[in-house]
């Protein structure tokens, strides 16, 4: 006789490794054994006891994603390693990265420099996820060198890594483009860009990425088009993304790696808040989306995807992840919205 299961692996998977402990291990438990239990497709075939374990399985389910303990799993990383830069604190996009390849059973290394470290909470995440935390300066060689060692000790070649870097001296400072501090504006390519070209090319020459890796780096529209108040940080993301292309046509040639950008909806986070206008920015990308601006959730789940082997055939593209934005020219709510603005100022 064919035994019928009452749920899908990826409906009922509800409960991730990061809810760890022994409550966390019988509620896992008692989901597999659930799940396990044969059951009729149908409703109203069904006995009083399946229909409990329903019952019981969507309260479990419910809990825990009210709590933000849960995320669906779909093990698409089973068994690969990471390297995760940029997690400062909650609000970072590679926190929710971080969180969601550990989820999707992967096993990553942690680093941010030194001064981030000590200030922000990257520590606790380390402890959370089980991640081994490495100081490093992106923008220095020999400590990126250092973190792809610690990796290759720890894991041996690693299969991907996110860039999730980014600041800007001119912005913090209020610098306008048309008075840019020069100095600074290095210090904004260095930090924001070049970082990634010195990360990919210490990886390469270290081999320190498996063969179908894949390396994935944050970028913003700004790249493409003008943004007000984005400043420096817009062109520091061209050349990332032109980095991207460069390096993904030879790691891509020579070890099979992919390098992708994501180009990312503005977003609540303390790099995204020092951008002149965020929060004007964030309801006009928002009205103007049809999906809505895509959250730092949304983006962590997007990069799972270009990490795993689903995406093995895509390289040296710059991704939009931003609810339309991109495609958009003007949208219902946005005019609107321009249009009582424009009368109360003509007022
Ligand atoms: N927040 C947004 O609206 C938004 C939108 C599109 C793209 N992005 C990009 O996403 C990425 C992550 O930013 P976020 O919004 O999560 O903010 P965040 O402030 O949480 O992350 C920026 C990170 O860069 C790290 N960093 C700065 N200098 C460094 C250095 N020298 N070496 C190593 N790390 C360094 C910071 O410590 C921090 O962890 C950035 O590239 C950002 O430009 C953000």
């Amino acid at each position: 006789m064919s035994r019928k299961y009452l749920h899908s692996r990826s409906e009922v998977e509800v409960l991730p490794r990061a809810f760890s402990g022994t409550s966390g291990c019988i509620l896992r438990y008692f989901c597999l054994l659930l799940q396990l239990l044969p059951a009729e497709s149908n409703w109203q075939k069904m006995g009083a006891l399946h229909k409990k374990r329903i019952f019981v399985l969507y309260i479990i389910n419910g809990y825990l994603t009210d709590k933000g303990i849960t995320t669906m799993s779909y093990n698409l990383l089973a068994g690969k390693k990471g390297i995760i830069f940029g997690a400062l604190n909650e609000q970072s996009i590679a926190w929710r990265v971080a969180e969601r390849a550990v989820e999707e059973g992967a096993e990553i290394i942690l680093t941010n420099t030194a001064v981030a470290v000590r200030m922000g909470q990257l520590n606790e995440l380390g402890q959370k996820l089980n991640a081994k935390v490495v100081p490093a300066d992106a923008t220095k060689e020999e400590e990126l060198e250092v973190v792809f060692q610690e990796a290759m000790k720890s894991f041996g070649k690693v299969d991907f890594v996110l860039h999730s870097i980014g600041m800007s001296p001119n912005v913090r400072k209020g610098r306008a483009y048309d008075d840019l501090d020069y100095k600074m504006l290095q210090t904004t390519f260095d930090i924001s860009a070049v970082s990634f070209h010195k990360m990919l090319q210490v990886a390469k020459k270290l081999d320190a990425i498996a063969e179908g890796g894949s390396v994935v780096a944050l970028t913003y529209i700004a790249a493409q088009r003008t943004f007000v108040g984005y400043n420096d940080m817009a062109d520091a993301k061209s050349l990332l993304e032109s980095i991207a292309r460069s390096f993904g046509y030879i790691y891509g040639r020579d070890k099979g790696v992919r390098i992708n950008t994501v180009s990312q909806s503005p977003t609540v986070t303390t790099a995204g808040s020092g951008v002149k206008g965020m929060s004007d920015l964030l309801d006009f990308a928002e009205d103007l989306s049809p999906l809505g601006n895509a959250d730092a959730n949304d983006c962590a789940d997007y990069c799972i995807t270009l990490f795993s082997d689903l995406t093995r055939k895509i390289t040296m593209q710059n991704l939009f992840n931003d609810g339309g934005f991109s495609s958009m020219g003007m949208s219902a709510a946005a005019i609107e919205a321009f249009a009582t603005g424009r009368a109360n100022r003509e007022k």
